[in-house]
């Protein structure tokens, strides 16, 4: 088989797939990508992906290429996981990539075949593309279409690639749905659900859970809003909502909101789509969601100031975090960088530390500082900015800190820190 875009997402699935026992071959149209994965080296941050990727490449199970001609020859089965980044100005998703991997393939495929998209499309995509199929495919070739939508989270590709908590299959034939059952057949032995429909519900499907999660953390983040403002605490609140199942205590941790390359592009790619079938009520209740959540990082950049007597202009903050969360190197839209950015812009001297993160960050945000090391980063700091939740820096000692900064200041945007810990240490924290 192959995967067509050998991003985060078709990486991922390439390694897992031939982690299940298929033949692989992963094809990008970027040969440094290509040369970069032949020689084994993940080109990103994603925890037990490259032992993988070179425990299948050694075994012979998976190769790399920059050639659509080789896949075409041979492979039989094509998954599609080229990227569906939002539309510059704009808040739909740009489908250029898409739609260029299925005319490429498609005109190359004389015989039978199987071709599963599964980038994150708008409603509607599969079966255009089932007639681009259609038009540049060898007649009689019987290619079948279908779109399967991909859930992984990053920081998490390997487990949830070989062990999602769902399949979803869109089809237009029972053809389609033998020959997806038979490529995840070690997956569903493992008592995986499968939610076998249509093409538009199952584009819907990939959308509507990720909007689904943006709306509970950017509902918990509104409630936090009322607490502040009426003086309750939003930490027992949401764990007491998580106890009842109907909820679920995941998702609802308050703080500085969601970025990525996902979350805040589908939500805005979903509110396109109610907007242009003339849902008006619904585009608005999908905008609330992004509001909500775009007001956090204003209101962590604030609360700093504040913290600060009013200005941060001449103050050197510290800011920890530039992922968009813990567990990966993705800067996309992340919230972190956000406010460091608009810390810098209103004149402060900003200096920001990531454990994996801060190659990317440079590249994207060129004119705030890096330091390789916590303590680079503190180095006199006035304020310290707690922006992304690694694990190694929750629960952290304030002695960590305190040897380096010149004021014991420090805004924790993602609750990581224990509040009595740190002011009983003589700081002036706030969360
Ligand atoms: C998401 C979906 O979870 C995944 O199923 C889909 O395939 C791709 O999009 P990902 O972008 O990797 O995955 O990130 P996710 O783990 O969902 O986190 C999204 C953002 O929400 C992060 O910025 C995180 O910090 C934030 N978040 C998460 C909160 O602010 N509060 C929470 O309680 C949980």
């Amino acid at each position: 088989m192959s995967v067509i875009g050998t991003g985060y997402l078709g990486t991922a699935h390439a390694v897992g797939m031939a982690e299940l026992g298929h033949a692989v071959i992963g094809m990008d149209v970027d040969r440094e990508k290509i040369a970069a994965l032949s020689a084994c080296e993940v080109p990103f941050f994603e925890p037990g992906l490259t032992e993988l990727l070179r425990k299948n490449v050694e075994a012979g199970r998976l190769r790399f290429t920059a050639s659509y001609d080789e896949v075409a020859a041979d492979a039989d089965i094509h998954f599609v996981c080229v990227g569906t980044p939002q539309l510059p100005g704009a808040l739909g998703a740009d489908l250029r990539w898409v739609e260029s991997a299925f005319t490429e393939l498609s005109a190359r495929l004389t015989g039978p075949a199987l071709v599963v998209g599964k980038s994150t499309v708008p409603v509607g995509t599969a079966r255009r593309m089932a007639e681009v199929v259609r038009r540049h495919a060898a007649d009689g070739a019987r290619v079948e279409v279908t779109w399967s939508p991909e859930f992984l989270r990053e920081g998490h590709a390997v487990e949830d690639t070989l062990r999602p908590d769902r399949l979803v299959f869109g089809v237009a034939s029972a053809r389609g749905e033998r020959l997806l059952r038979e490529v995840y057949r070690p997956v569903i032995e493992h008592h995986c659900p499968v939610v076998v429909t249509d093409y538009a519900t199952a584009e819907l499907i990939k959308v509507s859970a990720n909007t689904f999660l943006a709306m509970k953390i950017s509902f918990i983040n509104a409630i936090a809003e009322i607490c502040e403002a009426a003086g309750a605490d939003v930490l027992p609140l949401a764990a007491a909502l998580g106890h009842d199942e109907r909820i679920g205590g995941s998702f609802l941790g308050p703080g500085l909101g969601f970025g990525g390359g996902c979350l805040p592009k589908d939500i805005r790619a979903l509110l396109a789509c109610a907007s242009e079938l003339g849902l008006g009520d619904v585009a608005a209740f999908l905008h609330q969601i992004d509001v909500i959540n775009l007001r956090r990082r204003t209101r962590v950049v604030d609360a700093g100031r504040e913290m600060l007597g009013g200005r941060y202009a001449g103050r050197r903050v510290c800011v920890l975090g530039a992922a968009f969360k813990p567990g990966t190197d993705d800067v996309r839209d992340s919230p972190a960088l956000a406010v460091a950015q608009a810390v810098l812009d209103e004149g402060a001297d900003v200096v920001v530390h990531d454990p994996v993160a801060t190659g990317g960050a440079a590249r994207s945000h060129p004119r705030l500082r890096y330091a390789g090391t916590l303590a680079g980063a503190a180095k006199d700091a006035d304020l310290v900015m707690l922006l992304t939740d690694w694990t190694e820096w929750r629960g952290m000692d304030p002695a960590v800190l305190e040897p380096w900064v010149r004021e014991r200041t420090i805004v924790d945007a993602r609750h990581a820190l224990s509040p009595s810990r740190w002011r009983s240490a003589g700081w002036n924290y706030r969360a």
